[in-house]
């Protein structure tokens, strides 16, 4: 019997329609005395916009446009799916999944659909999982969602966070091959860095409890993700026994393009060969990675045939990398 793989065959987006430059917000923020400049946030971050989304718009909302893009682009309808995971660490609701609420909008009743939380980390986590479940032989067509609205967890009288993050949602179908498109993955976490980046509210007895909002040590997220971004990438290269050099694209998780940079220099990688949106999207957590792979596909950046290495690190604190022959 020949070996099983899976292959991305469409990627989609799903962005919503308000663009938030870098000026309007410092101007909303000036307004309550919050002093901040598109000058510090571009040299600092590379950010120059974010999308927001309006009130009423849900993650399953933005996920469902992303996977209706990929489905198209896929030449899939909904009835050919047989499993969705969900990347998100923004549901609409603690329960049932956000994968579920796609599945129904979709109208791919039946098949399998669950979420997978591991923040930024969220959609190599995604990818990875739905990989597994195809090469067992179990599912034979997936759609891999990351999907988020970062804007609603955000405290926005805290300049060091709310200039940062975006909302937004990517997808990809992943098939059943009997060729290799994913050839080599790598999961990781360090539970005891849980609080350089957390959220930490719950409800419990009818109430929030704890701090709703967005956190984080800036530095210490910086520090950790530039240290393993470099390292997750070379060891999964070296599973496929790939050379850095043998790299055509880098699609890393969207955060800071210090950080990005840092990366690629790491290694070795000429700055022409790394994907970068985060200018346009910001950070959009567990979608970033989808979106900007879209992005790169439909600019025709990558082309078949090329070697795509996507990475996610975030809250968790997570990381992980997954290797694709395009
Ligand atoms: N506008 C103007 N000034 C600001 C702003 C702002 N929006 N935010 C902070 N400052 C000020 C600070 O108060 C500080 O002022 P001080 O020197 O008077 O104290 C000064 O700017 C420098 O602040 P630092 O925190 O030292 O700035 P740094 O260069 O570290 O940049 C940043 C901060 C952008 C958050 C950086 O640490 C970073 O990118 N960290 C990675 C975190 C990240 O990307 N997280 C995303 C989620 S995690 C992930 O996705 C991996």
């Amino acid at each position: 019997m020949s070996r099983l793989y899976s292959k991305i065959t469409g990627t989609g987006s799903g962005l919503p329609q308000r663009i938030v430059s870098n000026d309007e917000l410092a101007r909303e923020l000036g307004n309550r005395g919050i002093e901040t400049s598109d000058e510090w946030i571009v040299a600092r971050t590379g950010i120059r916009q974010r999308y927001v989304a309006e009130p009423g718009i849900t993650t399953a909302e933005l996920g469902t446009r992303a996977a209706r893009a990929a489905l198209e682009a896929a030449g899939r309808v909904a009835g050919d799916i047989d499993l969705i995971v969900v990347g998100t660490s923004t549901p609409d609701q603690i329960f049932p999944s956000t994968a579920c609420l796609i599945q129904g909008r979709l109208g791919a009743l039946g098949c399998a659909a669950f979420d997978v939380q591991a923040v930024c980390s969220g959609f190599v986590y995604a990818l990875t999982a739905a990989d597994a479940l195809i090469r067992t032989g179990a599912h034979r067509r997936a759609l891999v969602i990351g999907a988020e609205l970062f804007s609603r967890i955000l405290d926005w009288n805290d300049r060091t966070t709310c200039v940062l993050f975006g909302d937004g949602a990517g997808a990809v179908v992943l098939e059943a091959s009997s060729e290799p498109g994913l050839l080599a993955s790598q999961l990781k976490a360090d539970g005891s860095q849980a609080g350089v980046l957390c959220t930490a509210g719950r409800i419990a007895e009818g109430r929030v409890e704890g701090d709703p909002f967005l956190r984080m040590d800036g530095q210490a997220v910086f520090k950790l993700a530039v240290s393993v971004l470099g390292t997750s990438a070379l060891e999964t290269l070296r599973q496929a026994k790939l050379d850095p050099a043998q790299l055509d694209w880098l699609v890393p998780h969207q955060a800071n393009i210090r950080i990005l940079k840092a990366t690629a220099r790491r290694l070795g990688l000429p700055e022409e060969r790394l994907v970068v949106t985060v200018d346009r999207h910001a950070n959009t957590s567990a979608a970033s990675v989808p979106l900007a792979l879209d992005d790169a596909v439909r600019s025709g950046q990558i082309t078949r045939g090329q070697h795509v290495l996507l990475q996610g690190v975030g809250g968790g604190f997570t990381w992980g990398s997954v290797l694709v022959r395009w």
